[in-house]
């Protein structure tokens, strides 16, 4: 069997908290495979954010370790792990945390500028890339004059353009309606299965565990599961299963129905729901530089990049 792209051992994370200490987690054991994705579910609180931020070198441990790509991350300098994220991580916020000068374009672009490729590069890859996620028409935009699904798509395509191998996503969803968060779910699950990526997606909507190969469920700062799942998107790309309802869904549904006849004929609640669904992401070529035609070269490394522009 190959070796996981993400092995964790033995790792124990505690926050000094004035003269207490919280131990966010105990002593968490995890393997992830290359192109798997891995949905981390928990309550609030469970230790997910933290568990995300050692697995992607964003803290350390208080103690175990965590190896990325066979690289024992916990051992490298601030320096060395900065230089680790842009060659091998991308990352999706809650928030977008997209930068809000800049347009959707330059947005995107932004990651590649660390990996040394030229602007023209940069921009053609973006584009691509936010073409293929539906936002060619808003490419010049800013993140105030997106909605908050076209914004996330901004941040996966941010995420995705320098095609890490593996992709880190906290709450991706978090503050999307469940349509658009199914878009968002799709979307970054096709990408991932186009070329392999890994993804490792916190939530704590037990729902949006069907997208996963692999569900691993924290509690209190431990792992108490962690099960191979059939995703509803195949290796392939293919969809072939639903979304379960979340709790929320199943509990409006619960209210909907008696109170419809209830209502006054009077009542300016109309239902809008019915929109058809925004533009198909269909993913069928390649966006970043070197792959498309022509003579393009592959990134110098990233060590490499002190010229600066
Ligand atoms: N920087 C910090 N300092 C002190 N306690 C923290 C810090 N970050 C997280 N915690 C605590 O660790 C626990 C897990 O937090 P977190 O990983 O954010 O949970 P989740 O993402 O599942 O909601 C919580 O009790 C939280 O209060
Ligand atoms: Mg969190």
């Amino acid at each position: 069997m190959e070796k996981p792209i993400i092995s964790v051992q033995g790792i124990r994370k505690v926050y000094p908290l004035g003269r207490e200490k919280v131990v966010a987690l105990r002593k968490i054991d995890l393997d992830i495979q290359k192109g798997e994705i891995c949905c981390i579910l928990g309550t609030s609180g469970s230790g997910k954010s933290t568990l995300l931020n050692q697995l992607a070198g964003l803290e350390k441990p208080t103690r175990g370790h965590v190896e990325i790509c066979g690289v024992n991350i916990s051992r490298l300098s601030e320096r060395q792990l900065a230089v680790f994220r842009q060659k091998h991580i991308g990352f999706i916020f809650q928030s977008y945390n997209l930068l809000p000068a800049y347009t959707a374009c330059e947005n995107v672009a932004m990651p590649l500028a660390f990996r040394g490729f030229s602007v023209r590069q940069r921009n053609k890859a973006a584009i691509s890339l936010l073409k293929k996620v539906g936002l060619g028409s808003r490419l010049y935009h800013k993140p105030t004059e997106m909605s908050g699904g076209q914004q996330q798509r901004v941040g996966i395509a941010r995420a995705f353009v320098s095609r890490p191998q593996v992709v880190f996503a906290d709450e991706p969803t978090g503050n999307l309606d469940s349509k658009t968060t199914i878009e968002v779910m799709e979307l970054m699950v096709r990408l991932c299965r186009k070329y392999q990526q890994t993804l490792v997606i916190v939530t704590h909507e037990a729902n949006l565990a069907a997208y996963a190969d692999r569900i691993v469920t924290l509690v209190d700062g431990s792992i108490i599961s962690n099960v191979e799942n059939h995703s509803i998107i195949d290796r392939e790309g293919n969809k072939i299963g639903e979304v379960p309802p979340s709790e929320e869904e199943l509990f409006a549904a619960h209210l909907q129905q008696p109170e419809e006849k209830a209502l006054p004929a009077s009542t300016d609640k109309t239902p809008q729901d019915s929109a058809p669904a925004e533009g198909k992401f269909a993913l069928r070529e390649d966006f970043l530089p070197g792959e498309e035609k022509g003579p393009t070269q592959s990134a110098p490394a990233p060590q490499e990049e002190s010229k600066g522009e």
